[in-house]
């Protein structure tokens, strides 16, 4: 199947089955690295993508329902060779342990701050709670995304 997307703003096409995930399109066909995979199940969060502006499970997302759509990765984020605040903040928080998953935490937190400039701490915790982390930096995550807001 032919499917163009335009991912970080710049439009690609692809000529590939198109009940391939959108994770493995983003990683290995473009090679955005950024992006983890984890459960491949849609329940752990670590392949967060946004699609359209809403955050989507990357790899339980087929590409064909992404046709046409504009996706966002981490990779995204940053402009100008600028990092997002999310991206400062989790670095001035210190926020990553194994890091695995922090890539879908930081896309899951911006989708948030795009729909809500003065989130709760409860907001937050809602909104990254199908972010799953075993390292357990969930305290950390929360006083990044606050520090942000201000
Ligand atoms: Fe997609 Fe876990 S790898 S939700």
């Amino acid at each position: 199947m032919a499917v163009s997307l335009t991912v970080n703003g710049r439009e690609r096409m692809l000529d590939i089955d198109s009940d391939t995930p959108l994770l493995w399109v983003i990683r290995d066909e473009l090679g955005l690295k950024g992006t983890k995979f984890g459960c491949g199940m849609g329940l752990c969060g670590a392949c967060t993508v946004h699609l359209n502006g809403h955050p989507v499970r990357s790899c339980s997302t087929p590409v064909e329902l992404a046709d046409g759509g504009d996706v966002k990765t981490i990779e995204g984020l940053s402009q100008d060779g600028n990092l997002h605040p999310l991206q400062k903040a989790w670095v001035e928080h210190g926020v990553p342990q194994c890091g695995y998953c922090q890539s879908g935490q930081i896309m899951s937190a911006a989708h948030l701050l795009q729909h809500n400039d003065a989130p709760s701490r409860d907001d937050i915790v809602a909104a990254l709670s199908g972010n799953l982390c075993r390292c357990g930096t969930y305290s950390r995550i929360v006083a990044a995304v606050e520090s942000v807001v201000g």
